[in-house]
């Protein structure tokens, strides 16, 4: 399908569509799978779940939420810091890239695979994430630097993930981004003067299609329990701390961002951590323990790491690359020992599903 090698040269557009495009570590990515793996799921252990909740898909609660309102077009931002600006626009433009890169998995599986249920499903998600894409953008577009989706399609690099991975990571993604979102939110709701832009006001119904794409994919994975089986529980375990390690780890290197919407960034990511983690029983049987300390301090370390990396690659020079590699070494090492913690076992509740109530 897309071939990473066909991708143009990054000319010609501007540096937020330059910085999307870009594959590093910590970057949103875009994925392929195994389509015809995905055509053969079977979702009838699960059918009552399945069809109600692909029928809230079809009723489309949020139609008319992603409008923008006149409040947008008197928004103006010149009188900004400009630090403030830079951070706002990191934020969206990854924010961007994540939605983006949901929309055109998703189509590309409605357009791949024969199974209709596969197909309904992922067609209506497909049309939740391009129109979140579209509603960043357009903020984007405001600070003059919108996303040139239609390049990214074909500039951004395509990572292959087994169909199992694809559920456990965008099970995650879309769970951590419900907590995300809603977090957002209820602190504006408690604090309006920490509000400066309005696009945050749009948090709380666009979590409730967040959270609506990970019921889909718990149903998906229970009514397939030899995803949630045997040593896939490694990678179950595999996935949650990766996930919960990379936004840690972005996040702290963004703390201009949540400190001008009055966070700390630590409690911050220990409620979006703990909050996805408690979801995540709906589907894992295994999950991490945080109420361990040791959990926590690991993720401090992989965060101090990444600022030696980062002091050392700007440093340069022999001495640069030792402590670089020294600290790249640590954060392997780290993430090993994370996989080596003891791991939450819960038995899975009998009903799936679960409410946005957070
Ligand atoms: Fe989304
Ligand atoms: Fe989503």
């Amino acid at each position: 399908m897309y071939d990473a090698t066909m991708a143009p040269p990054v000319t010609d557009v501007n540096e937020s569509t330059r910085a999307a495009t870009e594959d590093a570590v910590l970057n949103p990515r875009f994925y392929t799978t195994d389509f015809a793996e995905l055509d053969r799921l079977d979702v009838s252990a699960l059918r009552e779940q399945w069809d109600e909740l692909v029928a809230e898909f079809r009723r489309d609660p949020n139609k008319d939420h992603f409008k923008r309102t006149p409040e947008f077009e008197a928004f103006d931002w010149t009188g900004w810091d400009p630090e403030l600006r830079k951070a706002f626009v990191e934020f969206l433009v990854s924010s961007v890239t994540a939605e983006f890169s949901g929309c055109i998995l998703y189509a590309e599986v409605k357009k791949r695979v024969r199974n209709k249920d596969i197909r309904d499903l992922f067609g209506f998600m497909s049309r939740d994430e391009g129109r979140h894409a579209g509603f960043i953008n357009h903020t984007l577009n405001d600070f003059d630097v919108a996303v040139d989706l239609s390049f990214l399609t074909k500039a951004k690099k395509y990572t292959f993930f087994k169909p199992k991975y694809i559920y456990y990571a965008t099970y995650l993604s879309e769970k951590i981004g419900y907590a995300r979102y809603i977090t957002i939110f209820r602190q504006l709701e408690k604090h309006p003067e920490f509000r400066f832009h309005p696009i945050f006001k749009w948090f709380e119904n666009w979590c409730n299609d967040e959270f609506r794409h990970g019921e889909a994919f718990a149903v998906l994975m229970r009514a397939n329990p030899h995803t949630l089986e045997g040593f896939n529980k490694v990678w179950i375990r595999f996935f949650l701390l990766a996930v919960f390690a990379t936004m840690y780890v972005r996040d702290h290197a963004r703390t201009t961002f949540f400190h001008a919407l009055g966070f700390d960034v630590d409690d911050f990511d220990r409620k979006v951590i703990r909050l996805t983690n408690e979801i995540a029983k709906q589907v894992f049987p295994v999950t991490i323990d945080v109420d361990n300390p040791r959990f926590w301090a690991l993720l401090e370390r992989m965060h101090r790491n990444m600022g030696t990396i980062a002091a050392a690659d700007a440093a340069g020079g022999l001495g640069g690359k030792v402590r670089g590699t020294l600290a790249r070494l640590d954060n392997g090492l780290t993430f090993l020992r994370l996989m080596l913690l003891p791991a939450r076992h819960d038995r899975l509740p009998a009903n799936v599903r679960l409410q946005p109530v957070w």
